[in-house]
């Protein structure tokens, strides 16, 4: 039986970070279910295109080569642009009409690439922002990364965020009573302030402060200030219902210090973080939803993020 009963959610999602996709590469993507293919085509424009050619079915990512700003098939060399319109079948006079393969809606920012997923094919209705910090003088410039599959759904994560009784036991963290929790129409926010940080970096204990906003079901961003300000962007993008790609981007405001140090430092920091998550995972991967959990007041805003997380289905 199936764990969740929610399917892909509407919503953006990450499906490579953009240095990931040089001009004239072609990746083949695994997700929502389904198979993908994004490529950069020459004048620096990404794509997701369904991953099977309409013609006969070949995979477009494997063996397909960007030419100009298409991808050629590698069975029978048809092209395709990036909005999925049909550039040129080399061997025949005339190009059937309406032919096309499925393109789905890409935006780039904050150094990542991310596609909108729809059940029914329906448009964004909302946009993903620019992250504090990104491409900021006096912060680092590119993302430190993790990534892990794990066996839950996105709309479980987000909701973890959000458990605030969980930290105690799970995490070892007691969670500060100045907290909130705001929902908005496609975002949310939440802050922490005056947790201790647990770092044993340097043997200091530091005040953390923490404000996070996710945007849909597949991004969210969080501002930490402790020894370091640093942005954690993750991206949690459904390999299917029940798998997710967790990817994790770190940058952090280092002013006039030595990058290579701070790049190290912040990466041992934030492994030490890391196992805050792997804390989570056997929960997470044998849990079921309960679509009428039994709550206490003390549950926090539970109730509230599942009525506006309703909306991405
Ligand atoms: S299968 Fe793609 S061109 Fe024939
Ligand atoms: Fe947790």
């Amino acid at each position: 039986m199936a764990r969740f009963p929610f399917g892909v959610p509407n919503s953006w999602y990450v499906v490579a970070y953009s240095d990931e996709l040089a001009p004239g590469q072609v990746q083949r993507l695994q997700y929502f279910g389904r198979d993908l293919v994004a490529f950069r085509g020459e004048s620096g424009e990404v794509a997701v295109l369904d991953g099977y050619c309409p013609h006969l079915g070949a995979h477009l990512a494997v063996g397909g080569e960007v030419v100009g700003d298409t991808l050629r098939c590698p069975f029978h060399a048809w092209r395709w642009d990036a909005e999925g319109g049909c550039a040129e079948i080399p061997y025949a006079k005339r190009i059937p009409p309406n032919l096309c393969v499925e393109s789905l809606p890409v935006i780039e920012r904050n150094g990542m690439v991310f596609a909108w997923y729809h059940a029914e094919g329906k448009a964004p209705d909302f946009e993903i922002p620019e992250v504090e910090g990104w491409g900021q003088d006096g912060w680092l410039a590119s993302w430190l990364r993790w990534e892990w599959t794990i066996k839950t759904h996105p709309q479980e994560m987000a909701e973890n965020g959000i458990d605030w009784p969980h930290f105690d036991t799970v995490h070892g963290l007691p969670v500060p009573e100045d907290r909130s929790c705001e929902f908005r129409s496609n975002s949310f926010l939440w802050h922490v302030g005056g947790a201790k940080d647990v770092s044993t970096l340097g043997g200091q204990t530091t005040e953390l402060t923490m404000h996070g906003e996710n945007w849909g079901m597949g991004f969210s961003w969080l501002k930490q200030s402790a020894i370091y300000d640093t942005v954690v962007a993750t991206g949690l993008t459904p390999i299917d219902g029940e798998t997710t790609h967790v990817r994790m981007g770190v940058i952090a405001r280092i002013g006039d210090q030595d990058e290579p140090g701070v790049r190290a430092e912040i990466r041992a920091l934030m492994d030490e973080h890391a196992v805050f998550a792997s804390q989570d995972l056997d929960i997470w991967e044998n849990k079921k939803y309960r679509v009428a959990p039994s709550l206490c007041e003390e549950d926090g805003p539970i109730a509230d993020y599942r009525r506006w997380a309703s909306q991405f289905y």
